[in-house]
């Protein structure tokens, strides 16, 4: 017996328009993910910056809009000043964060540069670890300012003609957090983002900034530091982050599950935003960027025995699973169910570090499971989100209660009429029905149907078997008298693509 569930596909139930910049990634100095990754001189796919021409397609492809760097964690102990000018003049340093040897041979004129090649644009974060307003503001002058100046200037010395117009700037990175370079109190850290946010905004009033929230929603001080630092910084700051990260520890259900506790997350720094935006009686409203979300357990034990000091160690190389894959599809699902205040949401991370894209040092680069998800919903996850009134049997768990078997969300684009379904089926054991009501929706067709799933739930790819899972076109949905029908194997990602009249 194949579970039964449906949902309504209503145009005018809009949750808010889709910020193309949900679908961005980050590239961190971390393990292979610069050196080897993205950059890697010498290898047979290399162009003439040393970036790996395999790994941009790869990207490109993907529909990756925007692309936060340098960190992480690294940025908070990171001189901006040492991946600038003549590479043999830049020094080597002992990065403290990830314990490993820093060349700088990739700095911010090189991520410049491989963001134009990828098609992406730039989301720059700044030291406020070991440093503070002044080099912050600094690096908006040498990255931004026409020219004129001595920053400016040295941009342009070191073969940035343009301004780079980088417009999203992070403040810091998960400050709250004691494995921090840096680390700070939210009273501390409020008072210096706030400070950093007056500068860098009057060196170019155009910029967009990210408060530091909550590393997780998890940490101790979670709520007490939202509150704070967005009471000393409300007025000077456009968004606040988000940070997480999911492991199945306690079994595949609640894995699959796991995107319900990224809802509450999202859903609490909303209301927080929204309670300093009334205690202030403040006209502006603060949205939220995700600024690192991802699964991340698979590598954890193997990093434990790396030894420290190396050159991009292979460090938080996790290999993900088609299960893996769901949960990420979940995960993208929750982004585009809160359009209206997730305007930013950066996949952690890009390449070889918790990645959709992997590579092998004198190798191939391949595609990770979870690349599909992201790939389908950068593509096709465009213009309005749609609530889809998700009717579905539900099964028990401890952290979450109730759980539905169906994951779902819909978009939907008013100017050419295309509407995507995204559905996942939970259930390891049983197929589902779903039935979509398309009345609301005018000459509606199926354009195509796709689905990933599989056997295996611990499949993975590997550059010998890269397309071990994959997804395929089914085309099986089905319109009848109003009624859209379609089968959602069991543990299934999966994508209806539909046109409707214009309206
Ligand atoms: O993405 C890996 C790390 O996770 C980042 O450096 C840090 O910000 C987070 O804890």
């Amino acid at each position: 017996m194949a579970l039964k569930s449906s949902v309504t596909l209503t145009p005018s139930r809009t949750i808010g328009k889709i910020d193309p910049r949900i679908y961005g990634s980050f590239i961190e100095h971390l393990g292979r993910a610069v050196y080897g990754g993205a950059y890697q001189p010498g290898h047979p796919s290399a162009d003439e910056d040393g970036f790996r021409g395999d790994v941009l397609d790869l990207v490109r492809d993907l529909g990756v809009t925007i692309v936060r760097y340098p960190g992480g964690n690294f940025v908070s102990g990171y001189r901006w000043e040492d991946g600038i000018g003549p590479k043999a003049q830049r020094p080597r340093r002992m990065e403290l964060a990830w314990r490993s040897i820093e060349t700088n041979e990739f700095g911010t004129d090189e991520f410049m540069r491989w963001c134009q090649k990828a098609k992406t644009l730039p989301l720059m974060a700044v030291n406020l670890g070991t440093r503070g307003p002044e080099e912050a503001r600094q690096l908006v002058e040498y990255c931004n300012f026409p020219g004129g100046t001595a920053l400016s200037d040295l941009r342009i010395a070191n073969g940035g003609h343009d301004p780079y117009g980088v417009k999203v700037w992070c403040l810091g990175n998960e400050m709250d957090g004691p494995w921090q370079i840096g680390h700070k109190t939210a009273e501390e850290y409020g008072r210096t983002a706030t400070e950093s946010a007056k500068v860098m905004k009057w060196t170019d009033p155009s910029i967009e900034l990210v408060l530091c929230g909550s590393s997780g929603s998890g940490m101790a001080t979670f709520g007490a530091w939202e509150t704070t630092v967005l009471d000393h910084a409300y007025e000077h700051v456009d968004y606040i982050s988000l940070h997480t990260y999911y492991g199945n520890r306690t079994g595949t259900p609640n894995f699959l599950a796991k995107n319900l506790d990224m809802d509450r997350f999202i859903t609490s720094v909303a209301a927080m935003c929204d309670a300093v935006k009334g205690k202030k009686h403040s006209q502006k409203t603060v949205n939220l960027s995700f600024d690192e979300w991802n699964v991340w357990f698979h590598s954890n034990e193997a990093d434990n025995k790396l030894p420290s000091w190396m050159i991009a160690p292979p460090m938080l190389e996790d290999h993900y699973t088609l299960e893996d894959a769901l949960v990420v599809g979940c995960m993208l699902i929750t982004l585009i169910r809160h359009a209206d205040r997730v305007k930013i949401a950066c996949l952690a991370q890009l390449v070889n570090v918790i990645a959709p894209i992997m590579t092998e040092p004198n190798g191939v680069a391949w595609k990770q499971s979870i690349y599909y998800p992201f790939l389908h919903a950068a593509r096709f996850g465009q213009g309005q989100a749609l609530d889809v009134e998700m009717r579905s049997p539900v099964y028990t768990d401890r952290e979450f209660d109730q759980v539905p078997y169906l994951e779902s969300v819909a978009t939907y684009q008013p100017e050419d009429g295309s509407i995507t379904l995204f559905a996942v089926n939970r259930s390891l054991d049983e197929a589902m029905q779903l039935e979509a009501d398309v009345r609301d929706l005018p000459s509606c067709r199926v354009v195509e149907s796709l689905t990933l799933t599989g056997d295996d739930l611990l499949a993975v790819n590997s550059a010998q078997d890269p397309d071990r899972v994959h997804p395929q076109v089914v085309n099986n949905a089905v319109i009848e008298d109003g009624i859209l029908r379609v089968t959602l194997p069991k543990a299934s990602w999966n994508v209806i693509r539909l046109q409707t009249a214009v309206r």
